[in-house]
């Protein structure tokens, strides 16, 4: 048996920066404030809270966390230049614990096309930026971006010089997700070897999914000396993904008798932050995900269920409760009291105050009316519909509509806009919910491109309430809404209103932008 005591790996959460830039996964202000206080619960050591100087919004979400977010180190992306680390400096101001994270290309691809800089410039460029950086705070991450396709040697002598300027961890990036487990690891072990300073940084590990190999990357550095992961819930980020939080936690818990690495994950809530954060950003996670799918713990063969019965270890590496997954998510019903929602609420994930607790109560009482058991789905819809009601300058009064097939379908919509309601009556479009989109654009003003809809059910059961997801695109960006309702056709309407709030708000996401340039 082993008797080699585990490394304490620094989990880096960027799900707020790296797996905002998903699209379709902006969040807004308040959602981002939740989903941090979520990861604090969840133990990440480093929340990397955004890019401060990507646009107004971003700085302030970044500034907020920074201000009333505690119990992990606050992180604000910034490119290698004076602008970029002045406003992260700035936005991290009021966080006891901040890192600043400053990177910079560093591939012949990316030094020749994007920045047409040469080898010495772009030392003298990160050593800038880092020593910058160090004027504002102690914590300082160097990444050199691209660096798996970077030249070893050149490698070496950018991380030497960012760690001689003051890094104190230095990020090996996979940006575009093309490396392989074996060549990862021989390069963070060549780092180990070949830097003569590495002993006085991390060394920090930051993998794309583009291959499906951003975990086993992430875990084959682990093997060859990193000290630290990045990663995200659900695995969110910029195309394929980053590197699953969930996933390589679980691996390094289950297989520390291999990897001899731990974490200060608190594991149980691994599943109800998945699923806080796939509510939040419409982003749904693959039934048969990894850890926290619907199916991760679901035995079909009759030959596993056997064994199960007979011994769990025959066929389960890991318990369901380690993970969050609890027996039975049934929850609530017509009787429970305030303090049950509350209780549930939290175990979700969600941190309500006493005002926030009264709205969704009254909302929990109307739907225990109309359905008999209320799950755990149930709970987080109705705390999903009262946080886009509560920022939403358009609400939701009611509708009618007429339709039948070979018709042409009528539909008649009254929405408020504080005191004021507004009622209009269309016949078009191809169907009942073509009819009501129509009447919400000729409402608000706003017309855009359906780019996804989805209704599915928010839990089981005849009775279930229907979960809509919306996207769509204004102005060459992709804006989400969501809506829930017993009535399947309100919560498509509904989802629909909440993405045209989200494009009276300018809460969207850039879809082909992205201020990655030095
Ligand atoms: O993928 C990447 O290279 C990044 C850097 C900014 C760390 O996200
Ligand atoms: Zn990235």
């Amino acid at each position: 048996m082993s008797t080699t005591v585990p490394r304490r790996i620094v989990i880096f959460d960027t799900t707020l920066r790296d797996g905002e830039q998903s699209p379709g996964c902006s969040m807004n202000l308040e959602e981002k404030l939740e989903v941090a206080q979520a990861l604090v619960d969840l133990g990440v050591d480093v929340i990397e809270a955004g890019f401060p100087i990507a646009s107004p919004g971003d700085f302030e979400s970044v500034r907020r966390i920074a201000q009333t977010v505690r119990g992990a180190t606050i992180c604000g992306l910034a490119r290698c230049n004076d602008k970029d680390i002045d406003r992260a400096a700035e936005a991290l101001r009021e966080a006891p614990n901040a890192r600043i994270h400053v990177f910079l290309a560093t591939s012949a691809i990316h030094r020749e096309f994007k920045l047409r800089m040469t080898k010495e410039e772009i030392v003298a460029r990160a050593v800038a930026g880092v020593k910058r950086a160090r004027g504002y705070c102690d914590n300082i991450e160097f990444s050199p971006e691209d660096a798996a396709r970077t030249e070893i040697d050149f490698l070496c002598e950018v991380v030497e010089a960012a760690i001689a300027a003051g890094a104190t961890t230095v990020n090996i990036p996979d940006t575009v997700g093309y490396a392989t487990p074996a060549q990862y690891g021989a390069v963070i072990k060549a780092l180990r070897n070949r830097v003569p300073n590495i002993d006085r940084a991390v060394i920090s590990v930051h993998c794309h999914n583009d291959l499906g190999l951003a975990v086993a990357n992430s875990l084959a550095a682990v093997e060859n000396g990193a000290g630290q992961i990045e990663c995200t819930i659900n695995g969110l980020g910029e195309r394929a993904g980053n590197c699953s939080l969930e996933e390589v936690v679980m691996a390094l818990r289950t297989r520390q008798d291999y990897y001899h690495g731990t974490t200060r994950i608190n594991t149980p809530r691994l599943v109800p932050t998945s699923r806080l954060v796939s509510s939040i950003t419409g982003m749904v996670v693959q039934r048969n995900k990894a850890i926290v799918g619907r199916n991760a713990f679901a035995h079909e063969a009759g030959i596993h269920q056997d064994g199960m019965l007979k011994e769990r270890s025959t066929y389960e590496i890991m318990r369901p409760e380690d993970v969050g997954f609890t027996q039975t998510d049934l929850v609530l019903g017509k009787h429970s009291g305030r303090a049950a929602l509350a209780d549930r609420a939290m175990a979700l994930g969600y941190h309500l105050t006493a005002e926030q607790l009264d709205a969704v109560f009254a909302e929990f009482k109307k739907l225990a009316d109309k359905k008999k058991e209320i799950y755990d789905g149930d709970i987080a819809a109705l705390i999903e519909q009262r946080n886009a009601d509560a920022f939403d300058e358009w609400q939701f009064v009611s509708y009618r509509v007429a339709a039948a097939s070979g018709e042409t379908p009528s539909a008649t919509l009254i929405l408020s806009r504080g005191t004021e309601q507004r009622s209009v009556t269309v016949s078009q479009g191809d169907g009942p919910l073509d009819a009501l989109f129509h009447a919400i654009e000729q409402i608000t003003g706003v017309t855009a491109v359906v780019r996804d809809f989805r209704v599915q059910s928010a839990t089981r059961g005849k009775d279930a309430q229907g979960d809509s997801l919306v996207e769509l695109e204004y102005n060459r960006q992709l804006y989400r809404g969501r809506g829930t309702s017993t009535d399947t056709i309100e919560a498509a309407a509904r989802a629909y209103l909440n993405a045209v709030n989200r494009i009276a708000a300018g809460a969207g996401q850039p879809m082909h932008e992205r201020p990655d340039q030095v």
